[in-house]
């Protein structure tokens, strides 16, 4: 199976009370292994098995749409859980605070303009921090879309559907987003990241 669901790097419990342990085990245990499922069966019999994530995703943007939901929805959930870590948020590290400074004016801009791309992408995407042509951007995408597919490279995500925050928020998404700003962001993940990218 080209899919597979990876085990959660934390445990269950171990971002409360930013996000519930009930959070998680929806969301890793029935949502992201519905993708990986639907995904592979998806996937199974066409040209692009055995390729990478990345590639599948970008391979079927525009041309297979269902099997391009569930690729981009697995590629998304691989980062986010690695995006987040109990202790989270605090210090970003230097080089890439230096390049949010650069890139977008300052690290509080940065924090309400994420925050602010989740809340404002309508229904359910996904919003990010992300690298396009040498300079980074804030970015906002519907259902299973990312940056990917815009030639840009994702190096921070945070899912606004609703099955990421509404046991815990109900529907206050911009207090999700600020508690995932402030207290859930694993930067040294972002940082491995950003440093593949650049
Ligand atoms: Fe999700």
């Amino acid at each position: 199976m080209t899919f597979k669901l990876p085990e959660l790097p934390y445990a269950y419990d171990a971002l409360q009370p930013y996000m519930s342990k009930e959070t998680l085990e929806y969301h890793h245990d029935k949502h992201h292994q519905a993708y990986v499922d639907t995904g592979n069966k998806l996937l199974a019999g066409t040209e692009l098995e055995g390729k990478s994530v990345e590639e599948i995703v970008k391979a079927s943007y525009g041309k297979n749409q269902p099997l391009f939901n569930n690729a981009g929805q697995h590629y998304n959930h691989l980062h986010f859980w690695n995006w987040m870590k109990p202790n989270g948020g605090g210090a970003i590290p230097g080089a890439i605070e230096k390049k949010i400074v650069s890139d977008i004016g300052s690290v509080e801009k940065f924090k309400e303009d994420f925050v602010q791309a989740g809340v404002g992408q309508f229904g359910s995407g996904w919003a990010w921090l992300a690298l396009k042509n040498g300079k980074l951007e804030i970015m906002k995408s519907p259902n299973g879309e990312n940056p990917l597919v815009h030639g840009a490279t994702p190096i921070l995500g945070v899912d606004v559907w609703e099955h990421s925050y509404y046991i815990d928020y109900r529907n206050r998404r911009a207090d999700y987003l600020k508690a995932f700003v402030e207290n859930l962001v694993n930067w040294e993940y972002v940082e491995k990241l950003f440093n593949e990218a650049t």
